[in-house]
C-alpha cells in the first residue's frame, strides 16, 4: 500500500531532527524549531499559519494535514480563467496566431483577447503564488499532504524547510506564445512548485514533483504541439545560496531544476550553491539541474529518461543528428561561469531500436566549461563524463561562432575558455559520505521519498524510527545520521 498515514508523534520526531539530518550548502537550516505549531486543512489556513498571527517572522512549524488546492478560492469557488477576467478564451488565444503559429491577427478582437489575457495574468498569480515567510518549517503529516495548484514563492527571505509533500506542478490559464524564440516558437507559462529567490538557508527534502494527471498531453493542441502549462519545479535565482534538495523525486516534467536564470546577473557569482543528493529523476526532459554561476554539488541521484517516452521523450543533439538548432533534452546543463561535482550518480537512457540513446544526455554545455565527475556510471558502466562536457562545450563554442558569424551579437567571453575538470571541493564547506555502490543509487527508486514506499501500518511504522533514539540536536554529529538514513529502510 502505497501513501500509509504516518502518526503525528512520528513526525513531530522527525521535524525535531530537522536540523541534523542536512547534508550540503543547506545544513544550517534549522526552520521553525520550537516555534509554534500548526495544522492546516486548507488554503486560507496555510497561508494565515505563514503569518504566524501578526509575527511571520517568528519560528513555525506549519503541518499539512489535509490536501490543498490553490484553484479553490476562499468562498470554495474554482478559479478559472473566464471568471478572472470575462470574455477571455484561451483556444480564442491560439486561433488569434494564424500560419501556422508564426502571426499574430492584429484584429480589433484579438487585440481586445491579449488585452485580457494580460490582465489575467497578475489575477492569477494573486491566487497562485504564496509567499513563504522565513523561519518555517513546512511538512507533511500523511498521505493527505498533497499541494496542488500553488506555487511557493520563497522570497529575500532566509532558513526555510519543506518536508514530505506531494506537490504537483502548477498549471498556467494564461501562458504567452513567443513565436520567434526558437525555431518552432516557445510557450511561456508562469509558475513553479517552488521558487527560491534572493533566500538563502533552504532545505527541500523528501517531497515528490511531479505534474501527476495534468500532464503535457492533456492540454489544447497548438500549432501540432501541446500548449506547455509548466514552468520549473524548483527554480533557485538572484544571489540565494546554500540550499540542499535531498531525497525527492521528480517525475514526468520538461524543466525541473534551474539554477541561475540570467547569463548577465553576473551579482550571483559568489552566490547559488546548492547540494542535490539522493533524488531520483524520472522521465524529466531538461534541468536536472541547468546551472549559471553556482557552485553544485550532485551526488548519489539516479536518473532515467527514454527517446520514446509518448508523453515526456527525450532527445538529445546527438539524436537531432548535431543540429544545435534545437532546444535538446538533457541531464545536467552546465552554463556561465557554473562549477559542477558530479560523484557516483546512476544515469541511465534507454531507447529503443528508432531512436537509440545517446551519451551526450549526460552533460550538455550552455557556455560552461568546469565539470568533473567521480564514479557515476552512465547504463550501468562507468563512464568518461568530463570527456562528454568537454566535447559538449567544444561544441557549444564552435556553434556559437558559427552562430555570431551569420547573425552578428557579441562574442561571450567563455568562447576563449578551455574546459577544465578542476572544480570546487565540497569538503571546504561541510562534510558528507557518498554511497559509492551504485547498487544503492538505483534502489533508490524503490524508496524515495521514503513516504510514497511505506507499507507498513501505523504500528509498524513507529519501529521504523525508534523515537526514544531521536533527541533534538543542533550539531552535526554522526549519530543522527544514522536516525536519518533508518527512515530510508
Ligand atoms: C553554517 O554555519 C557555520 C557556523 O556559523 C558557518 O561557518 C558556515 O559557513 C555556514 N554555512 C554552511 C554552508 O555551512
Ligand atoms: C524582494 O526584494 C525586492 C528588492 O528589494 C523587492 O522588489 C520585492 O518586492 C521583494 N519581494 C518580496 C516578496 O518581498
Ligand atoms: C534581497 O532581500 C533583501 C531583504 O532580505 C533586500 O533588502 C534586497 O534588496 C533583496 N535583493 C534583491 C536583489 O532582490
Ligand atoms: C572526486 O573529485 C574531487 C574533486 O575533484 C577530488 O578531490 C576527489 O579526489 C575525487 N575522488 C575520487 C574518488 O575520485
Ligand atoms: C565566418 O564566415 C566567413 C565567410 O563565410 C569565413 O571565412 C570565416 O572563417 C568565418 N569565421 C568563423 C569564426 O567561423
Ligand atoms: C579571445 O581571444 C582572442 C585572442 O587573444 C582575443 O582577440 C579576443 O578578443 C578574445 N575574445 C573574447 C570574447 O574575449
Ligand atoms: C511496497 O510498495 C511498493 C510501491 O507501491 C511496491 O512496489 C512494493 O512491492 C511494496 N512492498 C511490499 C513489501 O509490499
Ligand atoms: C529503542 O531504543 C531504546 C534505547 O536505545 C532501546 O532500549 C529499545 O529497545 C529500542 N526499541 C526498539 C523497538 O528497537
Amino acid at each position: 500500500m502505497k501513501f500509509t498515514k504516518l502518526n503525528f508523534n512520528l513526525f513531530t520526531a522527525i521535524a525535531a531532527v530537522s536540523a541534523s539530518s542536512i547534508v550540503g550548502f543547506g545544513q544550517n537550516a534549522t526552520g521553525g524549531i520550537g516555534g509554534d505549531e500548526y495544522h492546516v486543512n486548507t488554503y486560507k489556513e496555510f497561508r494565515d499559519a505563514l503569518n504566524n498571527n501578526g509575527n511571520p517572522n517568528g519560528p513555525k512549524i506549519i503541518y499539512i494535514d489535509s490536501p490543498i488546492n490553490g484553484r479553490i478560492l476562499d468562498d470554495g469557488t474554482v478559479m478559472t480563467a473566464e471568471g478572472l477576467v470575462p470574455g477571455f478564451n484561451f483556444q480564442k488565444y491560439i486561433d488569434c496566431f494564424i500560419d501556422d503559429g508564426y502571426t499574430w491577427s492584429n484584429t480589433e478582437e484579438c487585440n481586445k483577447i491579449e488585452e485580457l489575457r494580460k490582465q489575467g495574468v497578475p489575477l492569477q498569480g494573486k491566487q497562485t503564488n504564496v509567499n513563504i515567510t522565513p523561519n518555517t518549517i513546512i511538512i507533511g503529516n500523511d498521505d493527505d499532504a498533497i499541494i496542488e495548484e500553488v506555487n511557493f514563492q520563497v522570497k529575500n527571505i532566509s532558513n526555510v524547510i519543506i518536508k514530505n509533500l506531494y506537490m504537483e506542478s502548477p498549471n498556467d490559464l494564461f501562458p504567452y506564445w513567443e513565436p520567434n524564440d526558437g525555431a518552432q516558437g516557445t510557450w511561456f507559462p508562469e509558475y513553479d512548485s517552488i521558487t527560491i529567490r534572493n533566500s538563502t538557508n533552504v532545505w527541500i527534502d523528501n517531497c515528490y514533483f511531479t505534474n501527476g494527471k495534468k500532464t503535457v498531453d492533456k492540454a489544447p493542441l497548438a500549432f501540432g504541439r501541446y500548449v506547455e502549462l509548466h514552468d520549473g519545479v524548483i527554480d533557485i535565482v538572484v544571489q540565494s545560496d546554500d540550499i540542499t534538495i535531498s531525497n525527492n523525486r521528480f517525475e514526468n516534467h520538461k524543466k525541473a531544476l534551474l539554477i541561475g536564470n540570467s547569463d548577465s546577473r553576473t551579482t550571483d557569482r559568489d552566490s547559488l550553491k546548492v547540494t542535490i543528493h539522493n533524488n531520483v529523476f524520472i522521465n524529466c526532459n531538461e534541468r536536472l539541474p541547468r546551472v549559471r554561476y553556482g557552485r553544485v554539488h550532485i551526488f548519489n541521484n539516479y536518473y532515467y529518461a527514454e527517446t520514446f517516452n509518448p508523453v515526456y521523450k527525450s532527445l538529445t543533439v546527438d539524436n537531432y543528428y548535431h543540429s544545435d538548432n534545437v532546444f535538446p533534452c538533457y541531464f545536467i546543463g552546465i552554463g556561465v561561469e557554473s562549477n559542477i561535482l558530479s560523484e557516483y550518480n546512476s544515469f541511465n537512457y534507454i531507447g529503443d531500436d528508432k531512436i537509440l540513446p545517446a551519451d551526450d544526455i549526460l552533460v550538455y554545455s550552455y557556455g560552461g566549461y568546469i565539470f568533473h565527475d567521480n564514479g557515476s556510471e552512465f547504463n550501468g558502466q562507468s563512464y568518461d563524463l568530463d570527456a562528454v562536457a568537454k566535447k559538449s562545450f567544444e561544441l557549444k563554442v564552435k556553434n556559437k561562432l558559427d552562430q555570431i558569424n551569420v547573425s552578428g551579437g557579441k562574442i561571450p567571453f567563455w568562447v576563449n575558455a578551455t574546459f577544465t575538470s578542476e572544480t570546487f571541493e565540497p569538503t571546504e564547506f561541510y562534510n558528507y559520505n557518498a554511497m559509492k555502490n551504485l547498487d544503492d543509487v538505483n534502489d533508490l527508486i524503490n524508496k524515495v521519498p521514503f513516504w510514497m514506499f511505506d507499507n507498513e501500518s501505523d504500528d509498524e511504522t513507529n519501529e521504523i524510527i525508534n523515537v526514544s533514539d531521536i533527541e533534538v540536536e543542533d550539531d552535526q554529529d554522526s549519530e543522527n545520521e544514522e536516525v536519518t538514513s533508518t527512515l530510508f529502510n
